[in-house]
C-alpha cells in the first residue's frame, strides 16, 4: 500500500485530509509483451464549505458512511471556509473552467447551478434520482430546483429553513420576555428596547453582509409570498414599490438593536454570542441548531427559536447539493458519491449534526432532535416555500451578489431612498437573467 498524498489549493484557506490507497491499473506496453502495472489514485475530491464545529461534523459523518461503503477509496476532503460559499465559489469555478473539476462540491439548489449548466459542465443524473429514491420522496419545488430543462443535475443532501430566530432562553426569562409573543416586528423590536434598556447594547447578533442579506430577504418574505414571488420573478422594478420601501424601514429599525461590528464577525460568531448571552437573538438558518447543541445545550430548554415575523407557515428554503461534474477525474467516485448522499443511511447521518433536515420524507426522524422534529413537521405542514436569494437558490446570480453589496451598504448607511432604488435598478439590469418562474 502506497501513501497518496493530494493537497489542493484551494483559494489560500487550505485544509485537507490524507488517506491512503491503491489500485492497479494493468495494462500492456508498445510491444504487447509484458504486463506492467500502472498506480492510479482511487480517490474522490469533495470540496465544500462546512468549517464551523457542527459543518464539520456533518460533513465528516457523510464521507464515514461513503468509507463504510467504499473502504478502498481515499477521500481528500478540501473545506474552504467562509459562510454561504462566497469563498468556495470563485475557487471551485476556476478549477472547473480550467477542466480540473473536483469529483464533487457543495452547491446551492437553483440559480446558483445555472452557470455550471450553462457551461456545460455537469452532468445529467436522472438515474441516481430513479435508482435512490429521491423522486417518490422529494417535495416538488426541491426536484424543480434540482432541474433544468426537466432533467435533474444534482441531489439535495440537506434542507435549511432561512426564516429562523434563534434565541437564549436564559436572558428572554431574565427580563420576563414571552417568546411565543413576538409574532411581529414591532413585539420584537419591543422585546429588544427592553434588554437594551437593561444593559445589554446589542440584543440581536448579526454577522457579515450575507447574513445581513438573509435577514433583509426574510423582511422582504414577511411582506407577503406574492411579493416574495414578485421580487425573485424579477418584478419589483420600482424604486418606490412601498413593500420593499417598507422592508428597509422595519431592517433600519432592526439594526438599531444589533452589534456595530456586524460586517466583521461571521455566523458563527453571530451565533456564539447568543449562545453566551452576549446577545440574545440570531437571524439565522437552521444549521445554527448544529452550533447550539455542540455546545451541549438543550432546545427548550437552554435556547429557542421562532419564526421570523410575518413568515408564519412559510419556510425559507436553503438547499445544498452535490452534482457529476463533466470532466471529474473520478467518474465513477463522483456517482457513488451522489448515491450516498441521495440515500437515506447519507442523509440521517449528515442532518443530524447539521441542524437541518432530510429532503427525504422517508428518514428516521428518531435520529433528529427535538428542534428538527418540529422542523420536519413544519415543512410537511408549510403553506408556501420561498427560495433564498442569498443562500443562492432564489434570482440569478449577478443579482444576488449585488443585493449582498447592498445590504452590506445599507447596514452602514441605513439610507433606505438608496437601497430601494440600488435593488430595483440591480434587478432591472439583469432582467434577462430572470429565467425561471416560481410559483411560490
Ligand atoms: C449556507 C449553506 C449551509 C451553511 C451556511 C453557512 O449557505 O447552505 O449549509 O453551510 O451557508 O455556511
Amino acid at each position: 500500500m502506497i501513501v497518496v498524498a493530494i493537497l489542493l489549493a484551494a483559494g489560500g484557506a487550505l485544509l485537507y485530509r490524507f488517506f491512503s490507497e491503491t489500485s492497479l491499473n494493468t495494462g500492456t506496453s508498445s510491444g504487447g509483451s509484458a504486463i506492467v502495472p500502472q498506480q492510479e489514485v482511487n480517490a474522490l475530491t469533495i470540496y465544500d464549505w462546512w468549517t464551523s464545529p457542527s459543518e464539520s461534523a456533518a460533513i465528516n459523518a457523510l464521507i464515514s458512511v461513503f468509507e463504510t461503503q467504499y473502504p478502498s477509496v481515499a477521500v481528500v476532503a478540501a473545506p474552504v471556509t467562509g459562510g454561504a460559499g462566497f469563498n468556495m465559489g470563485p475557487v471551485v469555478k476556476s478549477f472547473v473552467a480550467a477542466g480540473q473539476a473536483p469529483d464533487a462540491f457543495q452547491m446551492h439548489a437553483g440559480y446558483e447551478a445555472e452557470p455550471y449548466f450553462d457551461a456545460g459542465d455537469l452532468s445529467q443524473i436522472d438515474d441516481i434520482w430513479d435508482s435512490s429514491g429521491l423522486k417518490q420522496v422529494t417535495p416538488d419545488i426541491i426536484q424543480q430546483m434540482c432541474q433544468f430543462n426537466g432533467h435533474f443535475y444534482s441531489i439535495p443532501v440537506d434542507v435549511q429553513r432561512s426564516n429562523v430566530i434563534w434565541y437564549n432562553k436564559a436572558v428572554l426569562s431574565k427580563y420576563h420576555i414571552d417568546p411565543a409573543t413576538l409574532t411581529t416586528w414591532p413585539a420584537l423590536f419591543a422585546a429588544a428596547a427592553k434588554l437594551q434598556a437593561n444593559g445589554i447594547s446589542a440584543p440581536i447578533q448579526m454577522g457579515q453582509s450575507w447574513t445581513a442579506g438573509q435577514v433583509l430577504e426574510t423582511i422582504i418574505a414577511g411582506e407577503g409570498t406574492d411579493f416574495y414571488q414578485d421580487w425573485i420573478n424579477g418584478k419589483v422594478t420600482s424604486p418606490n414599490d412601498p413593500r420593499m420601501i417598507e422592508a428597509l424601514q422595519t431592517f433600519k429599525e432592526y439594526l438599531s438593536y444589533t452589534n456595530s461590528d456586524s460586517a466583521n464577525i461571521t455566523w458563527d460568531t453571530a451565533v456564539d454570542r447568543v449562545i453566551k448571552g452576549q446577545g440574545a437573538f440570531n437571524l439565522m438558518g437552521d444549521w445554527a441548531d448544529g452550533e447550539f447543541k455542540l455546545v451541549g445545550m438543550k432546545y427548550g430548554v437552554d435556547y429557542g427559536s421562532i419564526v421570523a415575523p410575518g413568515t408564519q407557515g412559510m419556510y425559507g428554503l436553503v438547499i445544498d447539493t452535490f452534482q457529476h461534474p463533466e470532466g471529474a477525474s473520478h467518474p465513477t467516485n463522483s456517482i457513488r458519491w451522489l448515491q450516498v448522499v441521495a440515500s437515506r443511511d447519507g442523509q440521517d447521518a449528515f442532518n443530524p449534526p447539521k441542524g437541518s433536515i432530510s429532503p427525504r420524507s422517508d428518514s428516521d426522524i428518531t435520529k433528529y432532535d427535538s428542534y428538527q422534529q418540529a422542523a420536519i413537521g413544519d415543512f410537511k405542514s408549510a403553506t408556501h416555500y420561498f427560495p433564498s436569494v442569498v443562500n443562492g437558490s432564489g434570482a440569478p446570480q449577478d443579482f444576488e451578489l449585488n443585493f449582498i453589496t447592498i445590504t452590506g451598504n445599507f447596514v452602514a448607511d441605513h439610507n433606505v431612498a438608496n437601497a430601494a432604488s440600488a435593488i430595483a435598478s440591480t434587478t432591472r439590469q439583469f432582467l434577462s437573467e430572470y429565467n425561471r418562474t416560481w410559483s411560490l
